[in-house]
């Protein structure tokens, strides 16, 4: 269990001048004052953590002199994310990502404590509230040490992909940090701190982010894209979407654009349609020829044809006894609230995750056209955007 003690150590305040002192007094304070009221304005998700640190991802060592904060060698590095305290050494080791980022890294230390940088909105706040609470709780506050109840509630990185549809943010351009005023930067908005994924991302600003494009680890560490990213989907394809057409091998290509471990993709429709023959209605995703019913017949395969998503378990062909031109070759399947006209098709999660390579090619395929079978009298072709889910 996870103890909040006050930071008293020789991390000191005592000699800095005093609108610098009452700055750091709130700041070291809110970490352990608690709300007064939950759910009330004075949230706050920022707080040091006595007895743990952040393993592996510290970029610079900072030795501090008496009258030094780390908190402000912190703000003076733009990667700078969190820092680890080595308590007696008077050392900051500077971290570039978060425990929020992390989880697997935050370990126990009895010779340091972590503490993650402000953001912005973060310092308003906290100075705001914890000044109200200095004033109405007095020195009580030391006594009061629990686990801060407000840290949000973050999925695990690479947690389940909700599958629900496109709520489009507004587009925001990067966020860049270039007069070096101490703001905090969130991962992956600046080419120095590329983020391992858009999961990484949410897990490390609590919460959904918004559709935006964010920097990006292409393949391991060399080389990073920039990419847009909506909650931990990652967009496939650039500006232009993939389409695919329904009979003589008119597959979508996608081209990956990050090396990694795929747990899942959705496909959002833009525009086009496809039919199965010229007396049925249309579909984004399928045949509404009535022995398919709702079922669909948009699949992603790899380069040689072998089918990724659905996982191929649940591709069904007909039923022996029934005639059809495709037989039992399997080429729909089911896919729960989704149908001919929804506008996302999400993939279930797959349970092995799907090894992927930078510039690998994958295909998007209508299931008749895959298989070959029953294509003569099909028409028509439709067009997604791509996104991917990496762990
Ligand atoms: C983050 O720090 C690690 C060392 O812990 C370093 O290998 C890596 O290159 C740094 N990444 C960035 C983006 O600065
Ligand atoms: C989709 O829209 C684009 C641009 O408006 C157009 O060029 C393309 O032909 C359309 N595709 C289909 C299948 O409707
Ligand atoms: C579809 O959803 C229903 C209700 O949520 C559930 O009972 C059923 O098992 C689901 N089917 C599949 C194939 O996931
Ligand atoms: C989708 O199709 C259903 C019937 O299958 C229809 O009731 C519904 O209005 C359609 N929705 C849209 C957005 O076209």
């Amino acid at each position: 269990m996870l103890v909040h003690t006050p930071v008293r150590t020789t991390d000191s305040i005592q000699q800095i001048p005093l609108n610098l002192r009452f700055w750091l007094v709130t700041v070291f304070f809110t970490s352990w004052v608690r709300a007064s009221n939950v759910g009330g304005p004075c949230h706050t998700t920022q707080y040091s953590v006595k007895g743990m640190y952040l393993r592996g991802h510290t970029f610079k060592n900072v030795r501090v002199g008496p009258h030094d904060s780390c908190y402000f060698k912190c703000t003076e590095e733009v990667t700078c994310q969190s820092y680890n305290f080595v308590i007696g050494q008077n050392i900051c080791e500077l971290n570039n990502r978060t425990k929020e980022a992390r989880p697997e890294d935050f370990l126990p230390d009895e010779t340091r404590y972590y503490m993650r940088r402000l953001t912005n909105r973060g310092i308003f706040r906290n100075l705001i509230c914890s000044s109200r609470e200095w004033q109405e709780k007095g020195t009580e506050l030391s006594s009061q040490l629990t686990p801060n109840p407000f840290v949000p509630t973050i999925p695990p990185r690479g947690g389940h992909p909700p599958h629900s549809n496109l709520v489009r943010g507004k587009l925001t351009s990067p966020t860049s940090n270039p007069a070096g005023d101490g703001a905090y930067v969130p991962l992956g908005s600046i080419p120095e701190l590329p983020a391992e994924s858009c999961s990484e991302i949410i897990a490390s600003e609590g919460g959904a982010i918004k559709y935006k494009k964010y920097w990006i680890h292409s393949h391991g560490k060399s080389g990073s894209i920039e990419a847009y990213c909506e909650d931990g989907w990652q967009k496939v394809n650039g500006e232009d979407p993939v389409c695919f057409g329904a009979k003589n091998n008119k597959y979508g290509s996608i081209i990956i654009t990050k090396s990694g471990r795929l747990r899942t993709m959705k496909l959002v429709h833009k525009n086009g349609s496809l039919r199965c023959n010229s007396e049925t209605g249309p579909s984004f995703w399928g045949c509404t020829y009535a022995p398919y019913g709702k079922k669909l017949s948009t699949i992603i395969t790899d380069a040689t044809k072998t089918v990724v998503l659905p996982p191929v378990k649940d591709l069904k062909g007909f039923r022996a006894s029934q005639s059809h031109d495709c037989g039992t070759k399997k080429h729909f399947y089911s896919l729960n609230g989704t149908s001919h006209n929804s506008t996302v098709l999400a993939f279930q999660t797959l349970s092995n995750p799907l090894s992927v390579s930078r510039d690998e090619e994958l295909q998007i395929w209508y299931g008749q056209d895959l298989k070959d079978c029953s294509e003569s009298g099909n028409s028509g072709s439709a067009c997604v955007d791509v996104y991917a889910w990496y762990e």
